[in-house]
């Protein structure tokens, strides 16, 4: 569509998805139950890191943490948060969740993609959507979920359509509040 072309990426100011606020609402290790110990997981449209660094805790020194962001300022502060607590298993990228060269085919036990599909330019969604299933192990599994409403970049249809692209485990019913989610294994 003609006028999905003049979508941009969205970006958010970098308290928007790290504050006392939402820490009381939603804690940090909320996807910690869907990895182990030493797994690989790519966090993409990690945004401030507010999940890839208790994720990075769950999978241990041994494990791997990819967050992705396209937002430049999103990952220098995942870079500063890694640093301050020393932790060495985070590979912070710049970058579109179209475009993970970086990561390699079949090597993610876990993908997040929280708020991604949402927020990013209409045009590049088919894209992530093949750049997810590239990445997952054959037994990887992903977490999705999108935002509902009008100001969301997905529509029931997109949406509809990007799960059959999937097997799905889990769904949830969808509501303003939470918009969708499901959780995903590779077709
Ligand atoms: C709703 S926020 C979610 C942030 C994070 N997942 C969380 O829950 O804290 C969406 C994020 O997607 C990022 N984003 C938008 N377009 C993107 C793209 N093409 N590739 C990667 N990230 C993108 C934004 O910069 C933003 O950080």
């Amino acid at each position: 569509m003609a006028e999905n072309r003049d979508k941009k990426d969205k970006h958010f100011p970098l308290f928007a998805h790290d504050n006392p606020l939402r820490r009381l609402f939603i804690s940090p290790r909320k996807y910690c139950s869907l990895v182990k110990k030493d797994q690989t997981v790519a966090d993409l449209g990690c945004g401030p890191g507010y999940f890839s660094i208790a994720l990075a805790e769950c999978v241990g020194v041994k494990g791997r943490v990819y967050a992705v962001d396209s937002d430049e300022k999103s990952i220098r502060a995942v870079e500063r948060k890694a640093a301050k607590l020393k932790y060495h298993n985070i590979d912070a990228h710049a970058s579109s969740a179209a475009n993970l060269s970086f990561i390699e085919d079949g090597s993610v036990d876990f993908v997040l993609a929280d708020g991604l599909l949402c927020c990013m330019a209409p045009q590049t969604h088919q894209k992530a959507v093949s750049e997810i299933k590239r990445i997952l192990k054959p037994k990887g599994k992903a977490f999705l979920g999108v935002a509902k409403g009008s100001m969301s970049y997905v529509d029931k249809a997109e949406w509809e359509e990007i799960l059959s692209g999937f097997k799905v485990k889990q769904r949830n019913k969808e509501s303003l509040l939470k918009g969708r989610q499901a959780l995903v294994l590779k077709n």
